[in-house]
């Protein structure tokens, strides 16, 4: 699997990473993991568990018992389609709040590595170049502005029939972002060979072509 490219997108909420992530794998044709979805994922099933937010161990057991599959649009957790739960912003910080137990990270690890596979993976979360694939040849370190990132969010919420106010997003926003930068474990920060692109000015298929050149810059296998 080594030998298997990875382009990794890291970056803080609603940067449009997962949109962008999508779109360079399927110009390549490679596998696509949104590795937030599998935090998500694990806090929604602890949630319906009634497993309690602090108990580091019963979450690290949901984590590693994830019957979690994709299809499409649709990811079904237990068989059953949770993809349009899995944006509520309640459970974007619930996961948030559980990604920083350290158990709660291992316990997905191998998960994450399993998506790794030929032709390649784009892998887009907030620790995808700096712990989950250090050696990847291309990391990006996706930003955007605070105002863009809550207006996309909006937007995005609104067009999957779910309301929210544009200033609770802000506040929501912000609260993950600390909390993501500022934990011990795997904080979201730019690897140090990432390529910074803030994505505010541009169009999804400007941003998509820049990845795709500095792709064709750094393929190390041809
Ligand atoms: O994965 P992440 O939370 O970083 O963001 P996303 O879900 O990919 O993007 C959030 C929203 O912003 C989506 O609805 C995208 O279509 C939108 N977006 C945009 O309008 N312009 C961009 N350049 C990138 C994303
Ligand atoms: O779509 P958005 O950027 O809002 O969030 P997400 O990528 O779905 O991730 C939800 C939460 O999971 C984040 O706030 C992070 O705390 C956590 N996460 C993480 O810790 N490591 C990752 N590789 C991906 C997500």
């Amino acid at each position: 699997p080594e030998s298997i490219p990875v382009i990794t997108i890291d970056g803080p909420t609603a940067s449009g990473k997962g949109t962008l992530a999508a779109a360079v794998a399927a110009r390549l044709g490679w596998h696509q993991l949104d590795s937030g979805m599998l935090y998500r994922a694990t806090a929604l099933a602890a949630m319906r568990q009634g497993v309690d937010a602090g108990d580091e161990a019963a979450l690290a057991r949901v984590a590693s018992s994830l019957q979690l599959r994709f299809d499409g649009e649709r990811v079904l957790l237990e068989g059953a389609d949770v993809a349009t739960e899995l944006r509520f912003e309640a459970v974007g910080a619930m996961a948030s709040k559980i990604a920083a137990l350290p158990a709660v990270r291992s316990a997905l690890n191998a998960l994450q590595l399993s998506f790794r596979k030929l032709p390649g993976l784009v892998a887009d979360g907030r620790d995808m170049g700096t712990v989950i694939f250090p050696a990847a040849p291309l990391k990006v370190f996706l930003t955007a502005s605070p105002a863009q990132r809550a207006e996309r969010r909006h937007k995005q919420l609104i067009s999957k029939g779910i309301s929210a106010s544009i200033a609770d997003l802000w506040a929501d926003l912000e609260a993950r972002d600390a909390r993501d930068k500022n934990r011990s474990v795997a904080p979201l920060k730019p690897a140090e060979d990432a390529l910074l692109l803030d994505n505010s000015g541009l169009t999804i298929d400007q941003s998509v072509d820049r990845v795709l050149a500095w792709w064709a810059e750094r393929n190390p296998f041809g």
